[in-house]
């Protein structure tokens, strides 16, 4: 008797049990990300073409996105794509997968900023995949970014997701180490938002081997304490505000008291608060520069 076909539901079930005994997280809804990517198609379609039969390519082409899942790879670097603020961006091993916790950032600054009438100038520093300086872009009719990043990989992803949401035109890239860029040009920005390394030396080692083998070191080991890059921000900053502008920066859950008592011993800010994500732990400092 000639085998069934693998039909698209059946490689469903097949690649969830799979995943389930070999302890992939969200097994069902990774597999069908992973189908949905590899038919072009989104998970809707999965759903209204069940019985729809696989050719043996797809199958094969599929095979080795299990492989990879299964050895830990992220989906978001196997379909190269994930949305943030729902908008899609590209992704990488050069760039860190945009988390939905930076959300809160991105309120930070909108609420901060209100509505402009006049344009703002705002610095991203530690772009990545660009997630904040092309969801700000998108947000603002009168704003200019400037987006930097040490990795010129990550600034050429930066820019091509800028391009796809059709914001390159009110972002300039650079790449360049922290604040390097503006040594010798005399910018001033409304606001700092950034996102920097924060994971300390023994939070690392602790990570899921997802982020910790896949997800560039750069992006996440900010030193010891992790708060290298940080003090170095809360540092330098001031230089690069204007008046009355504030730096806007995601911090780890529970590096709050810590990040309070560097912006306090700096004495460059007026005042400062930290904010919590959904989860309730700490996630984002607002610090407005002193007069
Ligand atoms: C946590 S990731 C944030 C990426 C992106 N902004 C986001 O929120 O998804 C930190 C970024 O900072 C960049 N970075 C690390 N050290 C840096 C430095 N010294 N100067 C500039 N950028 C740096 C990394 O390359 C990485 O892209």
């Amino acid at each position: 008797m000639p085998e069934e076909p693998w039909t698209i539901l059946k490689l469903l079930h097949w690649t969830t049990d799979y995943f389930k005994k070999n302890k992939v997280a969200e097994p069902r809804a990774s597999a069908e990300v992973l189908l949905a990517h590899l038919l072009s198609r989104d998970r809707l379609f999965l759903y209204l073409n069940y019985d729809r039969p696989m050719e043996a390519e797809e199958l094969a082409t599929f095979r080795t996105f299990v492989r990879r899942r299964l050895a830990g790879e992220p989906n978001q670097y196997i379909t190269g794509t994930q949305e943030f603020w729902s908008l899609p961006f590209r992704v990488n091993p050069d760039v860190l997968i945009p988390r939905p916790e930076t959300e809160v950032l991105l309120e930070t600054v909108l609420e901060f900023l209100g509505s402009p009438e006049t344009e703002i100038r705002l610095l991203d520093l530690g772009t990545g995949s660009g997630a904040i300086a092309v969801s700000l872009a998108r947000e603002f009719d009168l704003i200019k970014i400037v987006a930097t990043d040490s990795s010129k990989a990550a600034v050429k992803l930066a820019q091509e997701n800028a391009l796809l949401n059709q914001v390159d035109s009110k972002i300039h890239f650079v790449c360049a180490d922290m604040f390097s860029a503006f040594s010798s040009v005399s910018w001033k920005f409304a606001v700092v938002a950034t996102n920097p390394p924060y994971v300390s030396q023994a939070e690392f080692s602790e990570l899921p081997r997802e982020i910790r083998d896949y997800e560039p070191r750069y992006a996440l080991d900010g030193g010891p304490d992790g708060l290298a890059a940080i003090k170095h921000i809360i540092r330098e900053a001031p230089a690069v505000l204007s008046q009355g502008g504030a730096l806007i920066m995601e911090i780890g859950a529970h590096q709050g008291e810590s990040v309070s008592g560097l912006v306090k011993a700096s004495q460059h800010y007026e005042s400062y608060r930290i904010i919590k994500d959904y989860s309730g732990l700490d996630r984002v400092l607002f610090a407005l520069k002193k007069e």
